[in-house]
């Protein structure tokens, strides 16, 4: 096995957790979670989301990791070394194509949702500037959305943003974003649930959230809910496994350091609803059916209410504009290890720019989708398609059915084709029982459970 990465390498275990939770934890959990489990039916959507975090996420997440270190490449010549080295099928190489493909079609539509949080962001300073306060929130947000130019801005604004970080490379970019920004969020994250709890309403958002109504679990919640689970633990499109490729060897065990990215993604995803339902229920919003605007029509009445509102207003929507750029720069970040192998390193700088421009030219599909095209829909009621127009479709393709059929051919890979060795060798520190549990559950249980959910939302 290499010891280090033609990429560079994390300096310490810490970087590495700051920068998987920096990737994991972002839209996914704050704006992404709320919205799903308020359109799913709340609670029977949060504990099919937590079983899948907790038998599929979690060991996929540590195969995808290790696979990773062992390569010390960008994805897909990690595992064009590794089939090489075993003589295995070439066809396992598609893994890195595929997640690839997927982390370009994610960011283009997350880079125009990254947008929203910068306007939103920019409000807010204007009206700590002297500007005039915000109108009706719900308003506010349907005048951004019904305005191409404007998202259109600030979707490249977003992108420009990413690729900046990315192009610096490892060191010099992606750890420097993540080092104090991230608590930052959690703390203001605590105080939004404290704020919460002051409505009065936190019994009533916790019932919400965590009783489950059985009946409300169908094909569809049960794909939301996986295809969830993927997208916030940043799983099955190679961007863990590009992660891993810079984590150092020495005395760091996966299993230990992918459990803590995976409880801080999980408990900042329940804070996140925590915070925002007691809101959505004081302001007599619908806890059901918010859809994609949900923080955007809720929160704003919050800050409007509560002292100091618009400092709040800055500095939260400020953060989760940082939470996304350090998980957008884990999408670019695969593709261009890669491109930057083929054509020279000297040449990542372009590479970054060169993916970057392809995924924003994608997203202008999305941005159109939410105003000029916004008739464009599928017809209701045809199939788990129905009613959804362009963004949702991309959105759809990438989160809910590319990144679970990837991380199924991880997990497959891991459990069958990498040869117990070098697992072994890579899971040292694990005890022989837990280890065997794990190598089972990548062989069998995990496949099976994602093929039985990727099935019967087909037939
Ligand atoms: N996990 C990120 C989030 O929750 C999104 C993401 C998905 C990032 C896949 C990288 C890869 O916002």
């Amino acid at each position: 096995m290499d010891k280090t990465s033609i990429h560079g390498m994390w300096s310490s275990r810490m970087m590495f957790v700051l920068a998987a939770a920096g990737s994991a934890v972002g839209l996914g959990n704050i704006w992404r979670f709320p919205y799903l489990a308020s359109d799913n039916g709340g609670g029977a959507f949060v504990l099919v989301y937590l079983g899948c975090i907790a038998v599929v996420g979690l060991p996929i997440l540590i195969a995808e990791v290790l696979i990773g270190r062992h390569g010390r490449m960008s994805p897909i010549n990690t595992l064009r070394k590794i089939t090489r080295d075993q003589g295995s099928s070439r066809g396992w190489v598609g893994i890195g194509w595929l997640g690839i493909a997927a982390g370009i079609l994610i960011l283009s539509f997350y880079s125009v949702v990254g947008g929203w949080t910068l306007h939103y962001a920019w409000l807010y300073l204007k009206q700590l500037l002297g500007g005039a306060p915000l109108g009706d929130p719900a308003l506010v947000f349907q005048s951004l959305l019904s305005n191409p130019l404007e998202l259109t801005f600030w979707h490249a604004v977003f992108m420009l943003l990413t690729t900046a970080v990315v192009a610096l490379g490892v060191e010099k970019g992606l750890e420097r974003a993540v080092r104090y920004l991230m608590p930052a969020l959690l703390v203001l994250l605590l105080l939004l649930v404290v704020y919460g709890f002051t409505t009065g309403r936190m019994a009533d958002a916790a019932t919400f959230l965590f009783r489950p109504d059985f009946s409300r679990i169908n094909g569809g919640v049960l794909l939301s809910a996986m295809g969830q689970a993927f997208f916030t633990l940043s799983l099955g499109m190679a961007t863990m496994m590009t992660y891993g490729a810079y984590l150092p060897r020495d005395g760091i065990s996966i299993p230990r350091v992918v459990t803590v990215v995976a409880l801080t993604d999980t408990s900042i995803a329940l804070l996140a609803g925590l915070a925002i339902f007691p809101i959505v229920i004081a302001f007599g919003l619908d806890p059901a059916g918010g859809g994609p605007g949900l923080i955007f029509n809720s929160l704003p009445l919050a800050f409007k209410a509560m002292p100091f509102g618009t400092v709040y207003g800055l500095l939260f929507f400020g953060l989760l504009a940082i939470a996304a750029w350090t998980s957008s720069i884990s999408l670019l970040e695969p593709g261009t290890a890669y491109l930057a192998e083929k054509r020279g390193l000297q040449r990542r700088k372009g590479s970054a720019l060169l993916l970057a421009g392809i995924s924003w030219v994608i997203g202008l599909l999305s941005v159109l989708s939410l105003n000029v095209w916004s008739d464009v829909k599928v017809p209701a009621g045809i199939n788990v398609l129905g009613g959804k127009n362009i963004m949702d479709i991309v959105e759809f393709l990438a989160n809910d059915l590319m990144l679970p059929l990837g991380g199924l051919l991880i997990a497959l890979f891991a459990g069958w084709v990498l040869s117990r060795t070098v697992l072994r060798e890579q899971l040292s520190e694990m005890p022989e029982w837990l280890f065997n549990t794990l190598r089972w559950t990548l062989r069998i249980v995990a496949p099976l459970l994602v093929l039985v959910v990727l099935v019967q939302v087909v037939s």
